[in-house]
């Protein structure tokens, strides 16, 4: 759309017939299931997704939670915090379209930084609109099955073993001891030791239950029921292999207590075809097909008020998992042949969509989509950009060259992250002293029990046994005063 250059004056009336200004999706759809936004490179997809949230956010009749959970590998997700910057676009479409809404839109937002040591110091904090927080989990409330998601799939003993070491664990203990704990019953090649669970607790992402930055289910009601605030997951830092697990930990969470008491909350994520294309016999990390066995199961969590909105570059991406008649498809530019019958083929047969929508998909131009509800006929629509700010090619580093260029101020944790590591150290150390200790009295244990076993025929006199304490404990006790 070649929106610059027509904001002069005279073009009002030509234009409040326009075609294009009926085309506007303003009003955004009832939701019953996901929203899959579909487009070649550069069609659009990932701008009206997040158009798509602000509207769902925005309009009186919808006002749905925004929880912004993947930014994909660009992190297209930062650009929540500023207001869009398109001035000629908003005021032409504002005279030549007369919307009456306003353009562009502070928004206030939340971004939630999963913690890790190699987390910039400086964060994003523009308040009472922008805030950052770093966030971390608490060990008791996670699930074996969490751990799939940088594992692969978890076997029924794992879980079964590790319900069972949460469970057993004292009051109180540190992440580092119910590590450990686990650790001790489990061969030292466990993959889910090595390779998950100590890792996330050195790094500090896993903590103690009483760590003030973890995220867990009140935090997690209280971002739901906030429905003002856009919540932000950045995983600056984050270890890739870590990554899915956050995003796996906090969407079974949010289920969890929409089950408890129904919100609607609109989860977005971009550039999922990474996932969905993998099958079971690509080479790609186990996580991703777990991943994607997930995905298709959360997008069903419509029912309850839990929708998704995902930008997907191929139908055959996600042969399967669509076609609901639930779900609001948004058909970008589409230029491959079989990507046009595949979208279409079963539109057709059901007599829901028109032979001008399926020649257009091959030459739509970004913002251009042919809207297919589910079950209803198809309609034309042009999204309007968002009223945030959104990744242009030409924005280079997020922090370094637009937030810092424009807002400037930021907040750092380094007081709380030097708090968190003496902590975990003190754990460490604590652990490992009573450890220490325990195995001392083990070894002293088995030795006086050897010791009776060797003596058993030899000491016959009651006299000797009388001056053995009574308990073994005691007996070291004595011995370390
Ligand atoms: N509604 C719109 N109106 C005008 N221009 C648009 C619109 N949507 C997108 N554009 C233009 O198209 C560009 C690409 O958009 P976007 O990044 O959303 O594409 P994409 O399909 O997500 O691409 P990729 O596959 O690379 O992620 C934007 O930077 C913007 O210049
Ligand atoms: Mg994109």
């Amino acid at each position: 759309m070649n929106y610059g250059e027509k904001a002069s004056s005279g073009l009002k009336k030509i234009y409040r017939k326009d075609p294009v200004k009926k085309s506007v999706l303003r009003t955004p759809l009832d939701l019953t299931g996901a929203i899959f936004v579909f487009g070649k490179i550069g069609s659009g997809k990932t701008v009206t997704l997040l158009t798509l949230s602000g509207i769902y956010h925005d309009n009186p009749a919808r006002r749905y939670k925004i929880f912004d959970a993947w930014g994909g590998e660009r992190n297209e997700n930062l650009y929540w915090g500023l207001p869009s910057n398109k001035n000629r676009y908003w005021n032409y479409l504002k005279k030549a379209l007369r919307l009456d809404e306003e353009g562009a839109k502070q928004y206030k937002v939340e971004y939630i930084y999963p913690m890790n040591p190699k987390l910039r110091q400086k964060l994003p904090f523009n308040p009472p609109n922008v805030t950052s927080k770093i966030i971390t989990f608490d060990i008791n409330d996670i699930k074996a099955e969490d751990f799939s998601l940088v594992v692969g799939s978890v076997s029924e003993s794992s879980i079964g073993l590790w319900n069972e070491v949460i469970m057993d664990a004292k009051k109180g203990a540190s992440a580092y001891e119910i590590a450990h704990l686990y650790r001790k019953r489990v061969s030292k090649t466990n993959i889910l030791f090595n390779a998950a669970i100590n890792p996330m607790v050195k790094k500090l992402l896993i903590q103690n239950k009483k760590s003030i930055f973890n995220y867990g289910q009140k935090q997690i009601s209280k971002m739901l029921d906030d429905q003002e605030t856009i919540t932000v997951l950045c995983m600056d830092g984050l270890d890739v292999e870590f990554q899915l697990f956050v995003v796996g930990y906090i969407i079974r969470k949010i289920k969890e207590e929409i089950d408890r008491r129904r919100r609607k909350v609109i989860i977005n994520m971009r550039e999922v075809s990474e996932f969905f294309k993998v099958n079971d016999f690509s080479i790609v990390p186990e996580r991703f097909k777990v991943m994607k066995r997930m995905l298709s199961n959360w997008i069903r969590y419509g029912r309850r008020g839990m929708h998704f909105i995902l930008d997907v570059q191929s139908i055959a991406d996600v042969r399967g998992i669509v076609g609901g008649q639930q779900d609001l498809t948004f058909l970008g530019r589409l230029p491959d042949q079989r990507d046009r019958e595949e979208a279409t083929r079963q539109l057709i047969r059901d007599g829901l969509i028109k032979d001008r929508h399926v020649k257009v998909l091959g030459t739509n131009s970004p913002g251009q989509f042919i809207v297919c509800p589910g079950g209803k006929q198809t309609q034309y629509n042009y999204m309007l950009l968002p009223r945030c700010r959104f990744w242009e090619t030409s924005n280079g580093n997020f922090y370094n060259n637009v937030w810092k260029k424009e807002v400037g101020r930021w907040i750092n944790f380094d007081e709380e992250r030097d708090q968190m590591k003496e902590k975990y150290f003190l754990d460490v150390k604590e652990y490992e002293i009573r450890n220490k200790k325990v195995d001392k009295r083990r070894k002293i244990k088995e030795e006086v029990e050897e010791e009776e076993d060797d003596n058993e025929v030899e000491i016959e006199t009651p006299i000797i046994e009388d001056k053995r304490p009574s308990s073994i404990y005691d007996f070291i006790e004595e011995k370390e005063v």
